[in-house]
């Protein structure tokens, strides 16, 4: 946590710490572009940007590829990041988090991202989708029960609310829980799980009456070693594959009543509240893998030599980099802007929806120029290109696809007029 960690900023504005479980480690942090955003940050904004772009560029990104290449979880970077504070990075202090605003969080997951969008989606489901609906939701012997754990990183969390026919249209779940005297009985089998196989504690969102639809779905806070639970199918996927994806199954599974999460029948709008504030995550997460696109091509262009000439020195190469800055800047503002109005306590559903939708396609489009920039070399697993790519794909899907955030977002756009 923040807490155990000692920092020292030398008059050049460096900033060395060391963490309780490394002493005597330290770590030079320096300030690295993006300076017209930093200006706008506060003091503990800033500082929190440093430790994390340190750390992810030191400790993440010279592994992020062969981790992803060999589909391998990083636990021991989860751990590091846990002792850092960034596993319960705005749980409030009295439950073992940071207490931190949702923009410096953001910003850490831009960070993390940039160097493993693997990474980066850990611990967004674990941050966005698990810890802050107990904050939100929970009662004061949940919060107690739960929140030191995953702050620390010492339990990873997971949020199960997709079902094999009910993705896009989360009302029509059909995992059903029964009360039985003290507990629930849950069965159904949920899937797209992010954290899945490595998860202890689960968001998990059922149907306790299903003529209800949106308004008959429930949410529970599920302890993951719960008899009557199994790990389903592990996906194999495009990208991403340093983080798990899984089904998990459950059969007959014992719930103590305690559990619930909010009221019986209101998981629903608990789903759509955390998956506002997730989606500015995947925003974030998405800015990052395009920076690293953007970052690659540039020093890539300035390298490669063609017709006797740096290839950056040609306008056709100067307009792809000329679009694909503009649109991350552009990508950023809109997360930002997201985040800060959640930070305020105002409405933020239609600003998070935009920034996820622009971020995510972004990512796409960013991705797609930077192998154009790279032109064979970006083609092959020897330039990081191809992995950003890859990985960029899945922000355009999960926590609702681009169509899910058009739809939020003419819904409110037709609201206010
Ligand atoms: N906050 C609070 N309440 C909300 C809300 C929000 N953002 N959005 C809707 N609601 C409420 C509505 O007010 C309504 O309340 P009432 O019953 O009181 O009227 C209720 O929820 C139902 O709303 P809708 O009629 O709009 O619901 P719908 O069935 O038409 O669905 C939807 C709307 C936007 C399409 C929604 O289903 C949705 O977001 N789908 C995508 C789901 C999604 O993102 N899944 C990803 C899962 S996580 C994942 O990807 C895996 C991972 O691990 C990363």
């Amino acid at each position: 946590m923040f807490g155990l960690i000692i920092l020292l900023i030398d008059n050049k504005n460096n900033i060395y710490y060391n963490s309780e479980r490394a002493l005597g480690c330290i770590y030079k942090l320096t300030l690295k572009g993006l300076h017209m955003f930093l200006s706008n940050l506060s003091e503990d904004q800033k500082m929190i940007h440093k430790l994390i772009s340190d750390f992810s560029e030191n400790e993440i990104k010279p592994v992020a590829s062969e981790n992803e290449r060999n589909s391998r979880f990083p636990a021991e970077l989860i751990k590091k990041l846990g002792e850092l504070g960034f596993m319960g990075h705005f749980v409030p202090t009295e439950y073992g988090g940071c207490g931190l605003d949702y923009l410096s969080y953001i910003i850490a997951i831009e960070e993390i991202s940039k160097a493993c969008a693997s990474t980066g989606i850990i611990v967004s489901a674990h941050n966005s989708l698990t810890c802050s609906p107990i904050i939100d939701f929970g009662t004061d012997g949940q919060k107690e029960k739960y929140l030191p754990d995953l702050s620390c990183g010492k339990k990873l969390g997971c949020f199960a609310l997709s079902e094999p026919e009910a993705g896009s249209d989360a009302a029509s779940i059909k995992t059903t829980a029964v009360k039985e005297g003290k507990h629930y009985i849950i069965n159904g089998l949920k899937s797209w799980i992010t954290n899945g196989s490595e998860a202890d504690i689960a968001i998990v969102f059922v149907s306790t009456d299903r003529k209800l639809k949106s308004r008959g779905i429930t949410a529970f806070i599920v302890d993951l070693d719960s008899p009557g639970i199994e790990i389903g199918k592990s996906e194999h996927k495009l990208g991403i594959k340093a983080s798990s994806t899984t089904q998990t199954i459950f059969d007959n599974c014992k719930i103590p009543a305690e559990n619930l999460l909010g009221s019986e029948g209101e998981g629903f709008k608990i789903a759509m509240k955390t998956l506002d504030g997730g989606r500015i995550g995947v925003a974030a997460q998405a800015v990052g893998i395009a920076r690293a696109a953007l970052e690659a091509s540039v020093i890539y262009a300035k390298e490669r030599k063609a017709f006797g000439d740096s290839i950056s020195n040609f306008q056709g190469i100067q307009f792809m980099i000329a679009d694909m800055s503009t649109r991350v800047e552009a990508a950023r503002l809109l997360t930002w802007q997201a985040a800060s109005l959640l930070n305020k306590g105002l409405k933020y559903t239609k600003q998070s929806a935009m920034a996820k939708l622009f971020a995510a396609e972004t990512a796409m489009w960013v991705t797609t120029k930077a192998i154009q920039i790279h032109g064979g070399n970006g083609y092959t697993t020897d330039f990081p290109v191809e992995r950003y790519f890859r990985d960029a794909k899945i922000t355009e899907i999960y926590e609702g696809t681009s169509e899910i955030q058009r739809i939020v977002i003419a819904k409110q756009t037709l609201s206010e007029f």
